[in-house]
């Protein structure tokens, strides 16, 4: 009889397996509804490695209630975000983000303070009215700043001919209007903390490049996935309620893939040896020819654990 480390191990491929195929197909995959813990656990074990994860919690106040242990829990979560993540863009209020900028775990390291500026929040108290947003935008030493990716055509192609001075970078500040009342209506899912796509557009862009991997493991109405996809990105996302999860299904027009149930169960043993593969994108809103020529570095990377 084989033993249980077998067992876990074909489980744990057949579930990448699932996910290869899913994100070859769609460009996105949605895990069913899970905690953070054990969906970032999913991916470590399963060797995915994402380029730019995003992390976008709850702020400890209005919806999400309130935790005496918020500190301890959100240092935890970044602590298992952390092994398959190469830039981690953690968002929330500055009074709240203050709190975890001594407690980055290592090897990320803080790169930018980003505020995100918006003046349309209606005033629900008396003091100042909120107007900003931040995004700690955290990296391991070796992660890639995509600046190209913000050049113009003119820039561009001086760029390709070495005859670009200096490579302007985007700023640390993001213009964009909060969703709210008819204000990006087109877009609004019924989320009640959904991110605009152009806010999440602008740290997907600096932290991959076309064909890589975004994930976002609290990703609400999937703001995240929309992002990725809209730029040629891969993306694997998840959100521990049904009701956020449907609204992403509904709003990506992709279903949820299904897990292995013993695997949810066992995802805290290890397993060694599984293969790498690589694959087409799938995107076809035109950006890409047919038979696309993704350079080895733009492969999305299953590496081994
Ligand atoms: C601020 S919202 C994210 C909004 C998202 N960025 C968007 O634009 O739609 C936080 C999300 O985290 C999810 N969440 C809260 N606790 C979680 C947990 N333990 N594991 C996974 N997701 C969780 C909530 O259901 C919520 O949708």
């Amino acid at each position: 009889m084989k033993n249980n480390g077998d067992r876990v191990r074909r489980l744990l491929e057949e579930t990448r397996d699932k996910i290869e195929t899913a994100l070859a197909g769609d460009g996105v995959v949605i895990l069913p509804p899970m905690d953070v813990h054990a969906s970032a656990r999913l991916l470590d074990l399963l060797g995915i490695k994402a380029q730019a994860t995003i992390f976008d919690p709850w702020y400890n106040k209005g919806v999400g209630g309130e935790r005496d242990d918020y500190v301890k829990y959100i240092v935890n979560v970044l602590d298992s975000l952390e092994p398959f993540s190469e830039h981690l863009f953690f968002w929330g209020f500055p009074e709240i983000i203050a709190h975890f900028v001594d407690k980055i775990p290592e090897p990320l390291a803080l790169r930018c303070w980003l505020t995100w500026f918006y003046k349309n929040s209606p005033s629900m108290i008396r003091g100042w009215r909120s107007a900003q947003m931040t995004c700690l935008h955290l990296s391991k030493p070796d992660a890639k700043m995509h600046v190209e990716n913000f050049l113009n055509e003119v820039q561009l192609q001086k760029l390709k001919h070495g005859k670009l001075r200096f490579i302007p970078g985007p700023p640390s500040v993001i213009e964009e209007s909060l969703l709210c009342g008819f204000v990006g209506k087109n877009e609004q899912t019924g989320h009640p903390s959904q991110k605009p796509v152009a806010v999440i557009e602008r740290v997907v862009l600096m932290g991959t490049a076309r064909g890589e991997l975004v994930v976002d493991l609290m990703s609400g109405a999937g703001t995240s996935a929309v992002a990725a996809y809209n730029n040629e990105r891969f993306s694997i996302v998840c959100d521990i309620s049904e009701e956020y999860t449907a609204i992403a299904e509904k709003r990506l027009g992709v279903h949820r893939i299904s897990l292995p149930g013993p695997l949810t169960a066992r995802i805290g043993e290890t397993v060694n040896g599984l293969r790498a593969k690589k694959f087409r994108m799938p995107f076809k809103n035109g950006r890409l020819s047919e038979e696309v020529d993704i350079s080895r570095d733009q492969q999305l990377t299953f590496a081994m654990k």
